[in-house]
């Protein structure tokens, strides 16, 4: 429903269209009524890190910059989707730090706070984050989720292929010190690689405020993911299990991709992304933007419009809120199989962001 507060931004042929699209059918509202009210932006291709399971080895060919969106073309579509109902925007890339104008654009999309727009979170990996994280914060950002696959220094080389892990741990410090409301750690589990760390996870929740989630590892272009790297979460659990004890399950939230756990009278929780062995399809709510402008409306299907093209072509907010409409109705029910993802077409995912 739109608020009287968002209304001033909007031009009044477009508050019609809305309230004529609420009785029929709403822009994010999809064929299976499911309500896309989580918009995730990839600001940026680049990365200061290297991780195997998100890079192809060679790396991968940059979209020239002046196809990227700029921060003045980012904020409006951020402006239509909140105006059309969505509630959480986060930033991903690559690494969204290392765009220059990160700052700016945080100041910006904190503006939309008070017009509909209740959380403001970033996904980074904290390499370059400490110093900037004060102004961030203070900007409105208020939920940061840091990818750390380890607490080795040494397989934090290994999985990164870049040093900095004593920088990552920092930053995660600084998010607690600040009291943001949500501080998580990705953690993509890989049979072989890093699955021991589960454990020293579960360790490190005993003292911080965090939320360590485990992702099981997903097939993307380049990535050589096979079946047997994949540690199914309920795998995990027993295992975690088998050293700490019956974990609590705590209550999830709608729409929430993960399954809460804590270690009994530790501070921090620990969580389980089952992208792959339990998909959650049913209760998707998410809506993708690349950093080049294109809308993914599944991080799995390559179907995708550019809203870019649209917007240098001197579109109007209507004709941008319909063209997200008719991409936002394409959507498909849920993803093929995870057999299936392993071969399909895809971006990598450093060029989707998560
Ligand atoms: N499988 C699962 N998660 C992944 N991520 C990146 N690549 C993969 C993959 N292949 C996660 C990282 C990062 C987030 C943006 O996506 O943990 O935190
Ligand atoms: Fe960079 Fe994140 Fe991909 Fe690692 S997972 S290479 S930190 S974008």
């Amino acid at each position: 429903m739109l608020q009287r507060s968002v209304l001033p931004i909007l031009k009044k042929s477009l508050y019609t269209t809305q309230v004529v699209q609420d009785k029929v059918s709403h822009p994010l509202v999809d064929n299976y009524q499911r309500h896309h009210d989580y918009l995730r932006i990839s600001i940026t291709e680049r990365c200061n890190l290297r991780c195997t399971y998100c890079m192809p080895e060679g790396g991968v060919p940059l979209s020239a910059a002046d196809s990227l969106l700029t921060t003045t073309e980012i904020l409006r579509l951020a402006q239509l989707f909140v105006a059309q109902g969505v509630k959480k925007i986060r930033l991903t890339g690559g690494e969204p730090t290392v765009r220059p104008d990160i700052l700016a654009l945080v100041e910006g999309l904190g503006r939309l706070k008070g017009k509909g727009l209740e959380s403001l979170a970033m996904t980074s990996n904290g390499i370059a984050l400490k110093r900037k994280l004060p102004q961030l914060v203070a900007s409105g950002l208020d939920t940061l989720n840091v990818s750390l696959d380890t607490l080795d220094p040494h397989l934090f080389e290994i999985m990164t292929r870049r040093r900095g892990f004593q920088r990552v741990t920092e930053a995660i410090d600084e998010a607690i010190q600040l009291n943001m409301k949500h501080v998580k750690i990705n953690t993509v589990v890989m049979r072989g690689v890093n699955d021991a760390e589960v454990l020293n996870f579960a360790a490190y929740t005993k003292d911080r405020r965090v939320n360590v989630r485990f992702i099981e590892y997903m097939p993307f272009d380049g990535n050589q993911w096979n079946r047997q790297k994949l540690v199914p979460f309920k795998e995990l659990i027993g295992r975690i299990e088998a050293v700490y004890g019956r974990l609590d399950r705590l209550t999830d939230t709608a729409n929430d991709t993960t399954k809460h756990y804590k270690v009994p009278g530790y501070q921090g929780k620990l969580g389980f992304i089952t992208s792959m062995t339990d998909h959650f399809c049913g209760t998707c709510n998410r809506l993708r933007i690349t950093a080049d402008g294109s809308i993914k409306v599944c991080l799995f299907g390559n179907t995708e419009v550019s809203l870019r093209d649209l917007i240098r072509n001197e579109s109007t907010d209507e004709e941008i809120v319909q063209v997200i409409s008719m991409a936002v109705k394409k959507k498909k029910k849920q993803h093929a199989g995870m057999f299936e993802l392993a071969s399909q077409k895809n971006r990598p995912m450093i060029l989707i962001g998560g």
